[in-house]
This record gives structure tokens, C-alpha cells and sequence, in this order.
């Protein structure tokens, strides 16, 4: 060949490439699959080896013009971009007051800020000095993907900002959502206005999301230092002035009586927005009130999402099958002639236990009205009793796993004295093919090990073809056997090979919810990772039958403690723990070395006044102490309150431990 036609052929192949990097990072629709893709980027590289003339800006060895891989950029939020807590009717929302009372140790008086709850993407702006230096998506909550020049397309979002009050460092978080009637140009690309709001925030080039017509509205703040701004519906109010658009529905409501009535009227009214809402945000006004309340694991207890109702529609049952989740339980999901409920097309309803389908007889064949509210999974609301056929049969439960047919139980509740309605298959361990996929795709989910290259259908997957079988064989993959499995090619190999060496750095408590002992979720997981500090700690304990010492901990009782037990009296759980401590590195729990409680550990008896056990607790901690909930040795001060237990009193004397009231206490904090 001449050198011309080499040339030639080299540039038409660089087009393609070109084409397709264009079809699959710009326009989210690649037309050729990962192989062939790589096919090209091979003779490509092939062509170049062979003839040095060959050069391009494009060529996949060149960084210059080539598209970036999938994945965005990370960067670990200031503050948690947490989630909302749902009420669906008054007796959730007198329950999320009677919660703040119960917290408070008091009936106080507050106002709500009330916000219509917009269906898009939460995203957090980080100004410096005025200026947008950084955007950034949720993601797990903790860390975000960045996509600040994404963001920088939308035009209701400032890139500088000169008013004189605006705070030197602050990140403002809002909703990026698109409007209903450019929703309608874009039916054809997107199941729903929130996935085209994701899917055109995700694009790799910003010049792409710019043609999406995207909104944002600003409601709160993360990382922010303020003592002027007192109420939130003040905070809004200055959301405003610096220049963000903020809801025109915005509202300030004091009782229940009045926010439900609000409710109501929204909820009707709902259809004639230019967007989506799903229901309302309620948050109390106080910002003092809400530091004090803080956060539990996933929410903060200052505020609410009261949803609007569910849409509903009525289907037959085709089948129903059973299944096995990671902790074993027993879940019958009815299947079911798909139906549109409310723009989303609904073939399963979960009939949650075994007593449920007694209470409800719920049969195969009957024709049943299913209810679906936002995110919440669909289920049976009533059967239609005439509809049912002559020959039709009660549904008999199996008393066998489905999966791996051991025996199944219902546990009896010492403290409802109750049998469960929860069926349980009684191999707890990987013995059991479907608690053992289950228990996977646990381990790589976002609040555990957060592997986002490997999604629950990769996982099962990877069964089917036994590539896995415990989770320690997620950092021994044959990335040479997957790529040439259909679908795999170059680019998603490497992007699963990352997100597996990304996951393999973790913490302490993140990788104790991972590996999936039952009533250890994130909130218990930390509580055992802060009280034994490194997972060399952890595993000594285990290893000395020394779990009991747990139940020191405040918040941990006999229900963890046996369930830890239980799960390491399985030696292929042992096993997996040892085998995942040696492969990942699991990061150590540093001490907080600056709180004036450091090294100091309290515990209480008798009632405090104006504050709860679980707020006191919490200003401990913050402080760096901890609280133990036995009177030790190791015990530093014993904090009574009203009517306190004489026992532990006097036990603390005889150790000599140093007795404290309420207001001693809190002058120590200051
Ligand atoms: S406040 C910690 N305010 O709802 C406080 N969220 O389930 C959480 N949302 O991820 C955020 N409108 O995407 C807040 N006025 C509003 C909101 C709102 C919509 C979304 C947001 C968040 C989710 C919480």
C-alpha cells in the first residue's frame, strides 16, 4: 500500500472512532457494542505501530481529544447531602413531632418552613469569594461526581455573585429539575422528567447538557458559618437576594392542623405547576432548633417530606414467587399483568409476608388494586373479591427455602412476645445461593463498599457464569475472561477495574455494615467501629469470644450481640472477614483530638431536664467523649438526673468514679 492510502485509511478509521466517542459519551447512544468499539481503537493503535508517521489528536493514544472515561471526578462533600424521612398522612407527621418532643425532653412551640418537594437532582454549589469554584451531583451522599461545568450551563444557577452579605465560603444546595412541557420535546429519549434532568446533568460534555433546557431552584446550605441568619425562611429570603431563584410556594405554617390543610389544597392544585412536585418539604424554622435536633443516620429529625398520595390501578396476578433476601427472609412478590400507575409501568407488587397474604387471601389469578407512591415499591391495596374465579385456591407458603430448601421459621419477639410475620429460610450463610447473592449485592451497594462499575445485575450475572462466589472474589476478578464476555469491552473493563480499586480504601464502619450481619445496619456498624477503633481490634475481639464487651456500648443490647455471635459461629463468614481485612485496607477510626471531652467516658441515670438521652449523648460524643452504659472500672463520670437508680449510684461511689449533676455536666461542655 502506498503511503497515501495508509493515510487514508488511518483518517477514515479515526472518523469512526470519532463518530462513536461522540454517539456514546455525548449523546448516551452508542450504535456499535464496547468490542466493536475496541476493535477500531486496536487497529487503530495497530496502524500507528506500523507506520510511526501516522499521528492524531484523536487517536486513542493520545490524551488530547479523546474522550475521558465514564467516570466523573469525586469529591467528598463538607457536609452530608442527606435524604428526607416520608409522612404520608397526620399520624406520620404527629409522630415526626412527637420524635422532636421525645428529643427535646419538651413540648416547645415552632414553625415550620413549608417547600414544595420538586422531583429532580439535588446538587451542591461551592462558592469562594463570590464565585462558583465548584458542582457537584449527591452521589452516595458523601461523596459526589463533579460536574461543575454542567452546572455552569444552567442559567438560573449564578457564577459570580457581589452582593456585599454573601458569605465568603458557602455551599448552596438545590434542585436541578426540568419543566413539564420540555420534558414533552424530549418523551422519546427519557422514562421521566427526573431521569432527563440525571441523564443531561451526566453528560460528559456540558455543550450536550446546555441544549437540555435545565432549572434550579435553591433551598438549603451545607458547609456555612452564620450567626446573622436565624430562620430558615430567612436563609431563603437571602437565597434570593444573592440571586438564586427560589420556590414562588414557599411558606411559613406554625400547627399541623395548618400544614395538612396546605397539603390538601397543594395537592389538588399540583397539575397547573410548570414542573413536578411529590409532596412537600416541612422543616422546622429554627436553625438553633435544628442544630440542636441533628441527624440520624440517613435524615435529619428537623424535617419531613409529606408525599402526596399514591396513584393506584387495578391488574391480575399472574404468578407469585418468593424471595430470599440477605438475612434470609421470606418476601412474596406478586406478579402481575403491567399497568401504568401514574406514568410508571408496573409489573410486581410486593405482598411483603406470609401473614399478609393470609390476612388480605390474596390468590393466584385475582384481580387486585396495587398502589404506587413516588419511590416507595408498589403493593396490593385490596382484592376484588367478585372478580375471583370459581376453582381458584388459597396460596399455600412454602415451609421450604425456595432457594436451598432448608427449613424456614417465624422468630419469636421477646419484646412484642409475638411470633414475626417474617418467614426466614434458617442458613444464614453463603450456603444459600440467594441470601449469598443478596449478601453481594449488599457488600458493593452505596452505603456499604459503594462499587458503582458493579450493579446488582452485573452481580448476578457474575454468578450465573461463577465469577463470584463470596465477596473477597470481587478483588481476585479475570478482568481477561470478562472482557471478552459479551458486553465487555475495553472501556467498561477498566471502568470496573477502578471502581473495585477505588472501593478497596474503605472505613472502619462502612466495611462492618458491609459485610451484612443482620441488625448491624450504618447507624450500629459505627457505634461497634468507634468502640473498637481498627478492624485488628475488632477481629482479636472475636477471635477472644470477647463479643459481650459490645454491650457496653449505649444503643447496642442483646439483639446485636447475638447476631454478631451467631454470624461468626459460621465459619465461612469468619473466613470472608479474615480474607477481606488482609485484601482491602480498611482505614482505622481516628480520635477526634480536639474536643474538651477526649479520653472521658460519661453515663447517665435518672431523668435529665429540657433534654433528651439521645441529645445528650450526642453533645457528648461531638465533644470526643463517649458514653458506656454500665458502671465500670473504665467509667469516668456518672451524670444523675431526676430520681436516678440508687444501685448504680452507689456502685459508682464504691469505684470512686466522680458523680455529677446535670448542670456540673454541662459546665464542663460550657
Ligand atoms: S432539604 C437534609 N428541601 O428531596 C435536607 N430537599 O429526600 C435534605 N428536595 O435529596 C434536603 N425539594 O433532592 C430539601 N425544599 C427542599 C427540597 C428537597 C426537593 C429533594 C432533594 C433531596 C430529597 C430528600
Amino acid at each position: 500500500m502506498k503511503e497515501s492510502e495508509i493515510k487514508k485509511d488511518y483518517i477514515k478509521k479515526i472518523n469512526e472512532l470519532k463518530k462513536h466517542n461522540k454517539l456514546y459519551f455525548e449523546n448516551s447512544s452508542p450504535e456499535i457494542s464496547d468490542k466493536d468499539y475496541d476493535i477500531i481503537k486496536i487497529e487503530i493503535q495497530n496502524l500507528e505501530r506500523k507506520f510511526p508517521y501516522l499521528k492524531s489528536d484523536f487517536s486513542p493514544s493520545s490524551s488530547l481529544g479523546f474522550a475521558p472515561s465514564k467516570n466523573f471526578q469525586k469529591s467528598s462533600h463538607r457536609v452530608k447531602m442527606l435524604s428526607l424521612s416520608n409522612a404520608f398522612d397526620i399520624e406520620d407527621l404527629k409522630n415526626f413531632e412527637k420524635k422532636i418532643f421525645n428529643y427535646l425532653n419538651k413540648k416547645v412551640k415552632f414553625e415550620y418552613s413549608v417547600e414544595p418537594k420538586i422531583d429532580g437532582i439535588s446538587a451542591s454549589l461551592t462558592y469562594k469569594d463570590g464565585f462558583l469554584v465548584l458542582g457537584t451531583s449527591r452521589g452516595d451522599g458523601s461523596t459526589g461526581e463533579v460536574i461543575t461545568e454542567n452546572l455552569k450551563t444552567i442559567k438560573d444557577i449564578p457564577q459570580k455573585i457581589s452582593s456585599k452579605d454573601f458569605p465568603k465560603d458557602i455551599d448552596i444546595r438545590g434542585e436541578v429539575f426540568i419543566k413539564k412541557n420540555d420534558f414533552n420535546k424530549l418523551k422519546n429519549a427519557f422514562a421521566n422528567p427526573r431521569n432527563a434532568a440525571s441523564g443531561s446533568l451526566r453528560q460528559k460534555n456540558p455543550e450536550q447538557t446546555k441544549k437540555i433546557p435545565l432549572n434550579f431552584v435553591a433551598y438549603t446550605y451545607g458547609f456555612f458559618e452564620s450567626k446573622k441568619i436565624k430562620k430558615q425562611s430567612d436563609f431563603l429570603s437571602s437565597l434570593q437576594k444573592w440571586g438564586f431563584k427560589i420556590n414562588k410556594h414557599n411558606k411559613v405554617l406554625k400547627t399541623i392542623y395548618d400544614l395538612v390543610n396546605f397539603h390538601r389544597k397543594f395537592e389538588r392544585d399540583r397539575f397547573e405547576l410548570e414542573y413536578d412536585v411529590d409532596g412537600l418539604v416541612y422543616k422546622i424554622n429554627s436553625l438553633e432548633l435544628q442544630k440542636r435536633l441533628g441527624f440520624t443516620a440517613n435524615s435529619p429529625r428537623w424535617a419531613i417530606a409529606h408525599k402526596f398520595s399514591a396513584d393506584s390501578a387495578y391488574s391480575q396476578i399472574k404468578d407469585i414467587n418468593i424471595q430470599v433476601g440477605r438475612t434470609g427472609a421470606l418476601t412474596p412478590v406478586a406478579r402481575i399483568k403491567p399497568v401504568n400507575i401514574g406514568g410508571v409501568v408496573v409489573s410486581n407488587a410486593t405482598l411483603h409476608n406470609e401473614d399478609e397474604i393470609i390476612r388480605k387471601d390474596i390468590r393466584l389469578g385475582d384481580t387486585i388494586k396495587i398502589e404506587r407512591a413516588g419511590d416507595v415499591i408498589p403493593h396490593v391495596v385490596l382484592v376484588d373479591l367478585k372478580k375471583r374465579g370459581r376453582n381458584s385456591k388459597k396460596f399455600i407458603f412454602p415451609n421450604n427455602c425456595p432457594s436451598c430448601g432448608s427449613e424456614t421459621i417465624k422468630e419469636f419477639n421477646k419484646t412484642t412476645k409475638k411470633h414475626d410475620a417474617v418467614r426466614r429460610c434458617t442458613n444464614e450463610g453463603y450456603d444459600c445461593e440467594k441470601i449469598a447473592i443478596e449478601k453481594i449485592k449488599h457488600f458493593i451497594s452505596k452505603d456499604a463498599m459503594n462499587i458503582d462499575g458493579l450493579g446488582k445485575k452485573v452481580v448476578e450475572n457474575f454468578w450465573d457464569l461463577k465469577l463470584i462466589r463470596f465477596p473477597q472474589d470481587i478483588y481476585n476478578l479475570d478482568y481477561n475472561k470478562i472482557s471478552n464476555l459479551e458486553g465487555w469491552g475495553d472501556l467498561s473493563v477498566s471502568n470496573l477495574k477502578y471502581s473495585v480499586d477505588q472501593s478497596k480504601k474503605v472505613s472502619l464502619d462502612k466495611f462492618l455494615y458491609a459485610i451484612g450481619i443482620r441488625h448491624i445496619g450504618i447507624e450500629n456498624a459505627k457505634l461497634l467501629a468507634e468502640h473498637v477503633k481498627s478492624i485488628k481490634n475488632f477481629i482479636i475481639l472475636v477471635n477472644k469470644n470477647k463479643l459481650n464487651e459490645f454491650l457496653n456500648i449505649d444503643g447496642i443490647g442483646e439483639t446485636q450481640i447475638n447476631s454478631l455471635k451467631k454470624f461468626f459461629e459460621n465459619k465461612s463468614n469468619y473466613k470472608i472477614v479474615e480474607k477481606l481485612s488482609s485484601l482491602l485496607n480498611i482505614s482505622d477510626i481516628k480520635l477526634n483530638k480536639e474536643g474538651k471531652l477526649l479520653y472521658n467516658t460519661f453515663m447517665f441515670t435518672g431523668k435529665l431536664s429540657n433534654m433528651s438521652r439521645a441529645e445528650a449523648k450526642s453533645l457528648i460524643e461531638e465533644n470526643s467523649g463517649s458514653v458506656v452504659s454500665s458502671v465500670n472500672k473504665k467509667l469516668k463520670y456518672l451524670i444523675i438526673g431526676e430520681k436516678p437508680t440508687n444501685r448504680k449510684v452507689q456502685e459508682a461511689k464504691e469505684l470512686g468514679i466522680k458523680i455529677l449533676s446535670q448542670k456540673e455536666w454541662l459546665k464542663l461542655l460550657n
